[in-house]
């Protein structure tokens, strides 16, 4: 079992205006390879997502990293530019596979810049912030998931 850390970048949501119904969906994917040690709503916010990732991968040791929300074209969706400026490494076949598979379903996929990467033995992944596109998204990277994070190690 890996541990995982959850972190949704929502404004509405940090201000606790907005139930965060796509953390939750996230948890409840990921219960058959890993147990939530972290979970956390914060703003869009590049700096206070920067800090918290390298938190959670350098202080917790976390495996796993996923964040939902703030990926899209918005002034405020900064989620990847916050992973960028603290990953080591790029995993970029993650993001090109949820595009390219979630284009199948809606055209609207092109305009998630989600990013994927690796700071030390942490592997970060973005998703998009609606709950269908969380799902969508894990769906397709979860049967190489596991082997990811195993040769990690
Ligand atoms: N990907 C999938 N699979 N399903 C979706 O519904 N929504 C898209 C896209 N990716 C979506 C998706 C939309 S509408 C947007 S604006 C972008 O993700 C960015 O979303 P975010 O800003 O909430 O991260």
């Amino acid at each position: 079992m890996f541990s995982i850390g959850i972190i949704t970048a929502s404004d509405k949501g940090a201000r606790g205006e907005r139930e965060d119904i796509s953390g939750k969906t996230i948890a409840s994917m990921l219960a058959g390879i890993g147990e939530v040690k972290h979970y956390t709503v914060v703003p869009d916010d590049k700096d206070i997502l920067s800090r918290e990732i390298i938190r959670m991968a350098d202080e917790m040791m976390i495996d796993l990293i996923l964040t939902t929300g703030g990926t899209g074209l918005g002034p405020r969706d900064v989620t990847p530019e916050a992973t960028l400026a603290v990953i080591d490494r790029h995993v970029p076949g993650i993001p090109e596979v949820m595009r390219a598979k979630s284009l199948e379903k809606t055209s609207r996929a092109m305009l998630s810049r989600a990013v994927a990467g690796l700071r030390g033995r942490t592997l970060i992944i973005n998703l998009p912030g609606s709950p269908k596109g969380v799902q969508e998204c894990l769906e397709v990277v979860l049967p190489a998931l596991e082997h990811g994070l195993a040769i990690m190690k």
